[in-house]
């Protein structure tokens, strides 16, 4: 089997992904996290690994930039895969001083003014809201393991430069954390096929001041969420 833009095979893929962004980053995560690993996709270098996480079989699949790209790659894993359980694990821009750079996000709603939704199937609400039932196991799992999380709203943009924006404006409007460009696109296909997806962010910089990481300590902020991703999917 094979869709548009995916090679696998349907039983070479878990019911459960973990969606990076870069597929650089599915590379890091198969090999540093997983044993027992295939390679499951290369179209368009989207490098895509199934393996074992303490016994559990997880596809990581990467989602590319932006709601169009996430959008191809979360339909078809849905849609034509059996796909039941989509975690993104990602990174944002924070507008708001609860969150600085390595802390981590559990997104409730994606708030957009993408047409995505429109498109995918008439939904013109400018929000949506991630899976109840996956954010409580993530939830309860960052609690066990002592993970320090900061749950709210992300604002998911379809302009990375965008002409001009009041960072406090969209802020104190919207109430929204930060910003980012795919968990909108995501949660609508889990809404429209009855699926669950959440989303975990990794605060990568913030536009109140200029805090520089070490490439090391971004490092260890990522490995801490995708631990906290993996270990939740334990829970299902
Ligand atoms: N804007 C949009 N997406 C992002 C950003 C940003 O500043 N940082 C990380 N993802």
């Amino acid at each position: 089997m094979s869709t548009v833009h995916i090679e696998s095979m349907k039983e070479d893929i878990s019911n459960i992904v973990l969606m990076p962004g870069d597929p650089k980053r599915s590379d890091y995560i198969a090999n540093k996290f997983l044993t027992n690993v295939k390679m499951v996709n290369n179209v368009r270098g989207m490098n895509a690994y199934t393996g074992l996480y303490k016994n559990k079989r997880i596809t990581i699949f990467p989602s590319g930039m932006g709601n169009p790209s996430m959008g191809i790659y979360s339909y078809e894993l849905f849609k034509e895969y059996g796909v039941d359980y989509i975690i993104r694990i990602g990174s944002c821009g924070s507008y708001d001083k609860k969150v600085n750079v390595n802390d981590i996000i559990l997104v409730n709603k994606s708030i957009s003014e993408s047409t995505y939704a429109k498109s995918l199937d008439n939904y013109d609400k400018k929000e949506v809201c991630s899976s109840n039932k996956l954010n409580n196991i993530i939830y309860h799992t960052a609690i066990n393991n002592k993970n320090n999380i900061t749950i709210g709203n992300i604002y998911s943009s379809d302009v990375f430069y965008e002409k001009e924006y009041d960072y406090n404006k969209r802020k104190l409007n919207l109430n929204v954390l930060g910003i980012e460009m795919e968990t909108f696109a995501l949660f609508n296909n889990a809404r429209k096929f009855n699926k669950d997806a959440s989303c975990l962010l990794t605060v990568s910089d913030t536009f109140y001041d200029s805090e520089m990481l070490s490439s090391e300590e971004r490092e260890k902020g990522l490995d801490e969420m995708i631990l906290l991703a993996l270990e939740s999917t334990l829970n299902l």
